[in-house]
């Protein structure tokens, strides 16, 4: 009796030990690499010993409209930085993500069409990623609104995928760009010793599927968010676009003004929340794009494109789907002057006649459109090293 009442104890005490010794391992394991790790990741990549946080921080104005951002996992977002950066994600290990979607350039890239894995172009241009509004679990978690008024963004010029996983599976599968099927994908990866190591601090010990690397890229893709620009900074202050800022200057606050006047209805007055998610905007009299209808077959969404957050939109050059305008000049000018008549152009760049709107804009307005559109620039996002190549 006293034997078994000892091993008992004895028992009780070496599983109290054990739990604490795996609690021990598991915080470890989740948060911090081991040497034996470290030296595998530090092989190749540059990641710091203790990760970064992905968590993201609204600015105080969108708070303030009840708006809250998706929680990220670090971790998984870890795993996401690599493969994005990588070019395995090719077919012939020639491109990655960023290949297209370069961060100084608002994680669009300087083509008109972008080059892919075997250098054929691109059917349209790179959209930049840089954008608070793209995404829709920013209102209040998956796929719900904080209001039924809230449009919800989808992605691609012709708004073809719902979710950033779908974009991937689309982009990493297509011929043009990077021609790579997602199951050899899984293996090319499951193969690779930094992966192993990343990918169990992430998602545990289990097999790195397709799935799972889609989530990975998804979770750091959704982690861009582009909220700390001089335009963020004064809509704190003043909270609200209609009143001029005492931070700007008055070429900034001129061109704000046009901007609520002739843009705003589509592009959004406060940059963090679509109006309109696509339009026909008046580049052309014939489409040989026929965008939106593409995805929908309703012949209704001919020439329809996603209207694009204009957030870092100094850095995305050259503009529209096909790349056709270099600079920001060329844009506003064909605003001005220069929006075409088709059957599909909106009502809002027609006039009272209902002919294509011409603004007669001064030299100066024209500039101060463009210097407004610069107080979009939010010049950390652009450099913040948690989102660049983690590649030696
Ligand atoms: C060969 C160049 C290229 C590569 C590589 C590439 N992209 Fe893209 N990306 C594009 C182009 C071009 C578009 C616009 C295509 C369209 O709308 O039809 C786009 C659009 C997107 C969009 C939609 C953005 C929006 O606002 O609708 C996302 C998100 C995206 N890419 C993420 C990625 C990720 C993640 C990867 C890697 C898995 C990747 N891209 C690889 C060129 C590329
Ligand atoms: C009727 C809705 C609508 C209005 C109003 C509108 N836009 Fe646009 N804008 C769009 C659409 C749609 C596109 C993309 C069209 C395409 O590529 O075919 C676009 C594209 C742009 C782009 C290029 C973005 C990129 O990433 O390539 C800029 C810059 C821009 N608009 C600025 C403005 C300015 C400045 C005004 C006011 C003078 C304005 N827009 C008014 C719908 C609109």
């Amino acid at each position: 009796m006293k034997n078994r009442t000892f091993s008992l104890l004895t028992l009780f005490v070496m599983a109290l030990f054990m739990s604490s010794c795996f609690q021990d391992k598991e915080q470890v394991d989740i948060y911090h690499y081991t040497d034996e790790e470290l030296n595998i990741l530090s092989k190749s990549l540059d990641l710091p010993e203790i990760r970064d946080e992905y968590t993201i921080k609204f600015p105080k104005h969108m708070r303030d409209r009840g708006l809250r951002p998706p929680s990220i996992n670090d971790a998984k977002a870890t795993v996401g930085r690599v493969l994005f950066y990588d070019k395995k994600l090719s077919k012939n290990n020639s491109i990655s993500c960023a290949s297209c979607h370069n961060q100084a350039l608002a994680f669009a890239d300087d083509k008109a069409l972008s080059d892919g894995y075997e250098g054929l172009k691109t059917k349209r241009n790179s959209l930049a990623l840089a954008s608070v509004v793209n995404f829709p679990t920013y209102y209040g978690g998956s796929n719900s609104f904080i209001s039924g008024s809230i449009v919800r963004p989808r992605f691609f010029w012709d708004e073809r995928a719902g979710t950033v996983a779908e974009q991937s599976t689309m982009t990493i599968q297509d011929n043009i760009e990077m021609g790579m099927n997602l199951d050899d994908l899984a293996r090319k990866v499951q193969d690779v010793d930094y992966y192993q190591v990343l990918f169990k601090k992430a998602y545990g010990d289990v097999p790195i599927t397709k799935e799972i690397v889609l989530d990975a890229v998804q979770e750091f893709v959704n982690s861009f968010v582009s909220a700390d620009s001089k335009f963020d900074h004064e809509m704190d202050i003043y909270g609200n676009p209609e009143v001029d800022f005492g931070g700007f200057s008055d070429l900034e606050n001129m061109g704000k003004r046009l901007f609520l006047e002739n843009c705003s209805s589509c592009h959004s007055a406060d940059m963090s929340t679509p109006v309109e998610t696509t339009a026909n905007n008046g580049l052309d009299e014939e489409y040989s794009d026929i965008g939106l209808e593409g995805f929908t077959g309703n012949p209704l969404d001919r020439a329809k494109f996603k209207v694009p957050p204009l957030r870092n939109i100094e850095f995305s050059a050259p503009y529209m789907h096909d790349g056709r305008f270099a600079t920001l000049e060329e844009v506003v000018e064909h605003y001005n002057s220069g929006i075409k008549n088709n059957a599909h152009l909106d009502s809002r760049l027609r006039d009272s006649n209902s002919n294509p709107k011409r603004l007669g804009l001064t030299e100066t307005e024209k500039s101060a459109l463009v210097a407004y559109m610069k107080t979009f620039t939010d010049n950390n996002f652009l450099s913040d090293k948690k989102f660049s190549d983690p590649f030696k």
